[in-house]
């Protein structure tokens, strides 16, 4: 029997504590990461932590946040920790089959967006659709539109099927690469926001959790790119949009790209960091 007085359970002040430390390496937003983590093993909403500082959570509660600290430590994404990520106003499910959805792309959605009218079935494909990310945001924005998602990945298609289902959207899902095994002529506006990371790039070894088949694309990340926008005058019918996401210095490229197959009103639109983001075109 000890004489010593029992250790008093850490409370969640100090669990969050330790964590931020342990995660600050890995995480511009340590303590945010941390909270949200310890609110999904406490399974409490985020505002308890700030109510109970004191309170001592149960040894089931401490193991689990300190397994998902420590994958986070070890630069796993939160979203994948939590399996949730927002989205254009979406809760969306991710899995480490699926890049997760970044603001900027919110950026190409607002530009589909304006070029799609609210009272009239236009056709929709999103290719490269991955969580469903864009095409469900353009179903949940325009229900009048028919809107088509395809992925080369089965498991990003589940994936996306999943959301739709859990969000009760319309969306087509189809598999295949890229829009080759679609009918010509068929398509209003055409978006894509496909991998554009060359290969080697100094910045993969920190996507290391997302799947490689989401970023990297060519020796100059131009590969999908160069075949959806060559791909894409069979595609579209006569006066419809293609909108293309890229890398922030592919603008230039991308635009030539576009003007080489004949598209008209090329532009490039520039996302929330004010980096050239998604260009477009018209087929005449
Ligand atoms: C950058 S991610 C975009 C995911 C999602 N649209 C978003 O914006 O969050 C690119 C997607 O393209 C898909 N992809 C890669 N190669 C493909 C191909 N040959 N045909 C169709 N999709 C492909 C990947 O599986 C991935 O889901």
């Amino acid at each position: 029997v000890s004489d010593q007085p029992a250790k008093p359970e850490p409370t969640l002040a100090t669990l969050l504590q330790q964590a931020v430390f342990r995660i600050a390496d890995q995480s511009g937003s340590a303590r945010f990461d941390a909270e949200l983590l310890l609110s999904q093993a406490l399974g409490k909403p985020r505002s308890f932590l700030y109510a109970w500082p004191d309170h001592a959570p149960t040894a089931t509660v401490r193991e689990r946040f300190d397994q998902s600290v420590s994958a986070r430590a070890d630069g796993r994404p939160v979203a994948y920790l939590l399996g949730i990520q927002e989205f254009h106003g979406l809760e969306l499910q991710v899995s480490p089959d699926v890049l997760i959805p970044r603001a900027d792309t919110e950026c190409l959605v607002e530009a589909a967006l304006a070029v799609i009218p609210p009272d009239r079935s236009v056709r929709v494909v999103d290719l490269g659709t991955g969580s469903g990310a864009i095409a469900l945001a353009i179903a949940r924005a325009r229900p009048q539109a028919q809107v088509m998602g395809v992925d080369v990945s089965e498991a990003a298609l589940r994936v996306a099927r999943a959301n739709a289902e859990a969000l009760d959207l319309q969306v087509d899902w189809q598999a295949g690469h890229w829009g080759d095994e679609l009918p010509a002529a068929g398509i209003d506006v055409l978006v894509s926001n496909p991998p554009y990371i060359a290969e080697g790039d100094p910045h993969l070894p920190a996507l290391r959790h997302e799947p490689q088949l989401a970023l990297v694309s060519g020796a100059d990340g131009l590969d999908a790119l160069r075949h959806i926008i060559a791909d894409a005058p069979r595609l579209l019918r006569p006066g419809g949009h293609l909108l293309l996401e890229h890398g922030w210095n592919q603008g230039e490229a991308v635009r030539g790209l576009l003007l080489a197959q004949g598209f008209s009103e090329v532009e490039t639109e520039f996302d929330f960091g004010g980096n050239e983001r998604v260009s477009r075109g018209r087929l005449a």
